[in-house]
């Protein structure tokens, strides 16, 4: 994939599968080319891309398009991380770089209703996530 710039501005919100798909394959392919996320993502996990990208936007589809029971359980998608905290301990800082590659991609690409769900559902699970897994909260926004 070519890596010219800011990708567009969709000029829409984030609301259907397509939008979302997009979403997904934006915020991880700049999580992926992060140097803090590298060694998860290729090393202790060896992430399948394809299957990784289409579990994901089944995760943010049933959260933003879906009924509540179409959510993923919060507790469930905390514990799928435990191990790679267990191999390398998740700090404050690597949550902090996820919400803020998080925050500039829905920026960078869409506006809306749903794109601000996506960004506190996305925050509200990112601090879970880091008060289990570390007990320090990530900053609430
Ligand atoms: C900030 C540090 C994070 C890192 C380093 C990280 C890394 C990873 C890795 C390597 C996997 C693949 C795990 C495996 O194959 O066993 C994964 C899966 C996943 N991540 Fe994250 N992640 C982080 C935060 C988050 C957050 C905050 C969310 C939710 C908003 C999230 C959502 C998911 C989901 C839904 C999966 C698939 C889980 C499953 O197998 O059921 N991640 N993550």
């Amino acid at each position: 994939m070519s890596n010219t710039g800011p990708p567009e501005h969709r000029g829409r919100d984030l609301d259907d599968r397509g939008e979302i798909v997009e979403f997904v394959t934006r915020f991880y392919r700049d999580i992926a080319q992060d140097e803090r996320f590298h060694h998860y993502f290729h090393t202790l996990a060896a992430v399948d891309w394809h299957a990784h990208t289409l579990e994901l936007t089944d995760f943010w589809a049933g959260m933003l398009l879906g009924e509540p029971e179409d959510h993923r359980d919060a507790g469930e998608v905390i514990e799928a991380h435990r191990w790679l905290h267990d191999a390398d301990a998740f700090d404050e800082a690597l949550f902090d770089r996820w919400l803020e590659i998080l925050n500039t991609t829905l920026d960078d690409g869409w506006a809306g209703p749903m794109t601000d769900t996506a960004r506190r559902r996305g925050h509200g699970l990112a601090w879970a996530m880091a008060k289990r897994l570390t007990g320090h909260a990530t900053r609430r926004t």
